[in-house]
């Protein structure tokens, strides 16, 4: 019985062996030496042949229970250590704590978004609630309550996506003017961030899909000097100097005396330059006093209030503050874009 006591040497050393080793790469080696073709007990499997026939079977079973009880160490052992990221490293090896580590690639919100809540911000400190509106939204909000009637060639101002039930995409947010009239009393004072659809061929400064932020104020005796003066308050605040502002007469149904709304060049202080076009203004927002056939549609009486409204180009307001001169790249996903911010 001298090889069953071989046999039981052998895998006590090789169970203390492996059990006092410290890292993965020495239970490899401990695989080759016990287990490896020229391991003792393949030597003895090996060798089973020239052992008497009556103690082979005997002899045999123990070898491969020997065997398998080996890899089973093995394999806990292995597992043991690599729950310790510490032993993934050999013997030798040392975590070298003055190395760079990897950075972790985290993302951020848009530019657009960003700009949308800084004027959020804005507009909140002034007293502004946010509204919202759909943006399948009806033609009575988004054109007839708005004073522009079926057929009214104001319609061709704006290239309108329709759906096959009759709905259509919102091609502005002065839906949202009606929408909140219709929930909230004068003095009403709301902004409508949102998205809007057009029907139209893209290029460099124009979208089918961009973003605007609607401005509605109600109250008695609100008048031009009321618009002018929340509008430089907001441009300070986001272009975080003062802003030169004019205003010229602009036609929208909506609005009566409507504006464009101008401010000085930012790029050139308003001496001249290709931005500009030399004339030292940027058209920035249309506006006006709201229409008292739109007072009307929110149930607001015109006699007895007024108000004001404007229509604020987010993806514009964006791209004079950082000087982006196509608006396409604003829904390009292109990652050479969107890092820079
Ligand atoms: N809704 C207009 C557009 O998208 C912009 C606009 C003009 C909004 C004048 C207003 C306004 O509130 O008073 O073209």
């Amino acid at each position: 019985m001298e090889i069953m006591s071989r046999l039981d040497k052998f895998l006590k050393d090789a169970e203390t062996e492996i059990n006092n080793t410290v890292s993965l790469k020495s239970v490899q080696e401990l695989r080759i030496k016990y287990l490896g073709r020229k391991s003792e007990i393949v030597t003895i499997l090996k060798g089973l042949g020239g052992i008497p026939s009556d103690l082979r079977p005997k002899i045999g079973m123990r070898a491969n229970e020997v065997k398998s009880y080996i890899d089973k160490i093995l394999i806990r052992r292995e597992k043991e250590l690599s729950n310790n990221i510490f032993n993934t490293l050999g013997d030798k090896e040392k975590i070298d704590i003055t190395e760079p580590g990897i950075k972790n690639e985290t993302g951020h919100l848009h530019p657009i978004s960003r700009m949308r809540m800084e004027v959020e911000d804005i507009f909140s400190s002034m007293g502004f609630t946010i509204a919202t509106g759909p943006e399948v939204e009806l033609d009575y909000y988004n054109f007839e309550a708005l004073n522009i009637p079926p057929d009214h060639p104001a319609r061709d101002m704006q290239d309108t996506i329709w759906t096959v039930e009759g709905s259509l995409l919102r091609t502005h947010t002065s839906c949202v003017q009606i929408r909140t009239m219709e929930k909230f009393k004068p003095p009403i004072r709301v902004i409508a961030p949102g998205r809007v659809f057009r029907y139209e061929e893209t290029d460099a400064s124009h979208e089918h899909t961009f973003y605007q932020v609607e401005g509605l104020m109600i109250d008695k005796n609100i008048s031009v000097s009321n618009l002018i003066a929340v509008m430089k308050t907001m441009l300070k605040s986001v272009f975080r100097r003062t802003v030169k502002v004019r205003l010229r007469p602009g036609y929208f149904p909506f609005v009566e005396p409507g504006f464009e709304l101008d401010i000085n060049c930012l790029i050139c202080g308003g001496t001249g330059c290709p931005v500009c076009k030399q004339s030292g203004w940027v058209e920035l927002l249309p506006c006006g006093l709201v229409h008292p056939n739109v007072l009307k549609a929110g149930k607001v009486d015109p006699r007895e209030y007024s108000g004001f409204a404007f229509g604020m180009g987010l993806d514009r307001l964006v791209m004079m503050r950082y000087g982006i001169d196509d608006i396409r790249l604003f829904h390009s996903g292109d990652l050479r874009f969107l890092e820079q911010f």
